[in-house]
């Protein structure tokens, strides 16, 4: 499965890591930068670069690591296709898979610890979509981007 992967500077370092552990784990994964943890950069670039390649079919799923996560979720979501979940607890990476067919995850660099961020990634990247009840409402989520 091809992943593409993008931080700020907060989520550099975790950035890094998260990205080691996918190629350790098989995934063929595609760095859209920061290149860094000391150069100050605005998530809304990266999140948009990710979120493009998932919406585009470059990648099946997108990682994005902030501060938060909660910032580049918004920018990701600004995307039409990208369901972004923010995601700090394991549990609520298979029910963003399960219940919500999220295709991009944004997660936090400072406040959850990478050991974390690991078992969510795993998580969120195994977990199929539940579809049956779940798919209408998922549909109306997609429907809502197309009404103004
Ligand atoms: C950067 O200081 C911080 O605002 C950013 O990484 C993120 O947490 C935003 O949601």
């Amino acid at each position: 499965m091809r992943v593409a992967i993008g931080s700020d500077h907060a989520g550099f370092d975790q950035k890094e890591r998260l990205k080691a552990h996918l190629v350790e784990k098989g995934f063929d994964v595609v760095d859209m930068g920061t290149n860094s943890g000391v150069e100050s950069v605005d998530y809304p670039d990266y999140a948009e670069k990710v979120a493009r390649s998932v919406a585009a079919g470059q990648a099946e799923r997108g990682v994005l690591v902030c501060g938060t996560g909660i910032g580049m979720a918004m920018a990701a979501n600004k995307v039409d296709g990208v369901r972004a979940a923010n995601v700090t607890d394991p549990e609520f990476a298979a029910l963003a898979r399960e219940h919500n067919d999220a295709n991009v995850v944004a997660v936090s660099g400072r406040f959850v610890p990478v050991g974390v961020n690991q078992e969510i990634l795993d998580i969120f990247l195994g977990t199929e979509f539940g579809g049956d009840r779940h798919a209408g409402r998922v549909a109306k989520i997609d429907g809502i981007e197309h009404k103004d």
